[in-house]
């Protein structure tokens, strides 16, 4: 099987994660999760969004979290934003890595963000081109890549038009997410193929839900690909407001324990994650879907 040495993994529990989160989780709470993941060994995460808080009341502190949070200088603390607003605002509060997102199905856009693809894409070319002469760090999501909840398949060509079209403007890394964890190995294997065949030098992430517990599966399907980047978020946290339906994302300390296994680097420390998803877990009043933390027996063995 072809298997890289290393891979990396993104954190994207503190704003992916908590942002599904029915109870407002208080502001020192999300800075303690960031500190504790902050020693993990994680290098990159997105910290919070810049969104309207009417729209998201979860992510109404982004300012606040961000000024809490010890920031290691070796860690890249991201901001998701929506619109130009989002990235005023990221950037009057410091922020240096943007993680920009536009649905592939209008229908979900609309949802999400109040603009039809094309409209975000436009209005973002000038954020792309304000953020490169400010020497920002621009990540650049396409949500619902595979399936829209509103519309059902998603057209490959098309989400291979946005990347063409992204790339082309410069960003520093484009992520295939599937927002509502409806993608199947096959599909995944085939997109990044064909992703990676047109652009074999640009940085691509893949971004997984584990809402039919295919996410594992469709991380090995990635990989097989060329793929070695992946958003994960602690204990399975996360889901997405505007797509009903979608279950978190597949847990950081599960692909971490998988990957493991497969004799693969990532850099984290398991036991940390672990002592993050004890902190992590009180403040949702839910059991998490992360499979790895239940299982005391094998990690009484790592
Ligand atoms: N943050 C805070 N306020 C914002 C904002 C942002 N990013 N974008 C717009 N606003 C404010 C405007 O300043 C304006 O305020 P005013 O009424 O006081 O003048 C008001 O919101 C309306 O502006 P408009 O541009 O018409 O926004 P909208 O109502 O069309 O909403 C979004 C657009 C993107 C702000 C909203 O849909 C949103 O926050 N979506 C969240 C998406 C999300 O987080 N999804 C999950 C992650 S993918
Ligand atoms: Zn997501």
């Amino acid at each position: 099987m072809k298997l890289p040495k290393k891979v990396e993994l993104i954190e994207v529990g503190p704003r992916d994660g908590l942002q599904n989160e029915a109870n407002f989780i208080p502001t020192e709470k999300k800075i303690e999760m960031i500190n504790a993941l902050n020693k993990t060994g994680i290098k990159r995460m997105e910290a919070t969004s810049f969104v309207h808080p009417v729209y998201v009341p979860q992510m109404k502190d982004a300012k606040e979290v961000l000024e809490g949070i010890e920031q290691d200088p070796s860690i890249q603390y991201m901001a998701l934003i929506p619109n130009e607003k989002g990235f005023e605002r990221a950037v009057e509060n410091g922020v240096r890595s943007l993680s920009l997102v536009v649905g592939a199905s209008d229908s979900f856009n609309l949802k999400n963000v109040k603009m039809t693809r094309d409209e975000s894409i436009n209005k973002f070319s000038s954020v792309v081109e304000k953020a490169k002469e400010m020497g920002n760090f621009l990540r650049y999501n396409i949500a619902t890549a595979f399936w829209c909840p509103y519309e059902g398949s998603v057209d490959s060509e098309l989400v291979l038009d946005m990347v063409r079209q992204i790339d082309r403007s410069g960003v520093d890394e484009i992520v295939i997410c599937d927002t509502i964890g409806r993608a199947n190995p096959a599909q995944v294997f085939d997109l990044f193929s064909r992703i990676f065949k047109e652009q074999p030098n640009a940085l691509i992430t893949a971004h997984f839900h584990d809402t039919y517990g295919l996410a594992q599966a469709n991380i090995m399907a990635a990989l097989q690909a060329d793929v070695t980047r992946f958003d994960t978020s602690i204990g399975g946290l996360g889901g997405c407001p505007f797509a009903p339906g979608a279950a978190g994302n597949v847990a950081t300390e599960d692909v971490v324990f998988m990957l493991n296994e497969m004799g693969i680097e990532t850099g984290i420390d398991l036991s940390s994650l672990l002592a993050c998803v004890e902190k992590v877990e009180p403040l949702t009043n839910r059991e998490l879907t992360g499979h790895f933390h239940k299982i005391k027996v094998v990690q009484n063995q790592i």
